[in-house]
């Protein structure tokens, strides 16, 4: 049985990890509607409206927190700038996803969302390990995980991108606590 029973809400040094709330959907449809973010990722439509944010929110908040949580990474200054989701898939180990908004690519945002949810995955929910897949042509994300003590297993998977509509290689990572 998880320990974690609600949306764990996560504090790093310039950041809060969140679960989304209806009010955010606005901002997330805003920043989300971008081609360079949703090609780099398996589930984000585009175009990214509205409702689909409405959805999301919805979505994220009806999941079982022991398997998945999906938050918001926002910053003490800048507000909300991202998401950042653990979901586990039937039978296997938590999956990490992450996008940061273009305004504040390059800022160590990832980094350091990914660093406080990781401690917080090894500590409070318990996990011994945490995967992670990046499409071969997103160097920066493969950056982003390496930073935070990720390692290539060798597999490659070939997954879906909703934005591309078609199958993508994928460099297959995990995390050990
Ligand atoms: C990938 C993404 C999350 C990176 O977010 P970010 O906040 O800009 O990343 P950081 O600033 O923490 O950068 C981490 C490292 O990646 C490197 N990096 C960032 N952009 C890069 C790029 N375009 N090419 C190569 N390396 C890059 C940085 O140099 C940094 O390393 P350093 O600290 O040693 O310099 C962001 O670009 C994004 O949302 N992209 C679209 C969605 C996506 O790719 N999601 C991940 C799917 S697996």
């Amino acid at each position: 049985m998880s320990v974690i029973e609600r949306t764990p809400r996560i504090e790093t040094a310039d950041l809060t990890l969140r679960a989304p709330e209806a009010r955010d959907a606005p901002r997330l449809a805003q920043l989300m509607n971008d081609l360079d973010i949703a090609r780099m990722t398996s589930r984000i439509p585009h175009p990214y409206g509205i409702e689909d944010a409405e959805d999301f929110v919805v979505r994220a908040r009806g999941v079982d927190p022991a398997t998945d949580c999906n938050l918001l990474i926002e910053h003490e200054q800048w507000g909300v700038v991202g998401g950042l989701g653990l979901n586990t898939p039937p039978a296997a180990a938590p999956e990490v996803g992450y996008w940061i908004g273009k305004p504040w690519w390059g800022r160590g945002v990832a980094s350091e969302a990914l660093a406080g949810a990781l401690a917080w995955a090894a500590r409070d929910w318990r996990k011994r390990y945490v995967t992670a897949g990046h499409f071969a042509d997103n160097p920066a994300s493969g950056s982003v995980l390496i930073k935070a003590g990720f390692l290539y297993t060798g597999e490659v998977q070939w997954r879906p991108s909703l934005a591309r509509g078609e199958l993508v290689a994928t460099r297959m990572m995990v995390w050990l606590a």
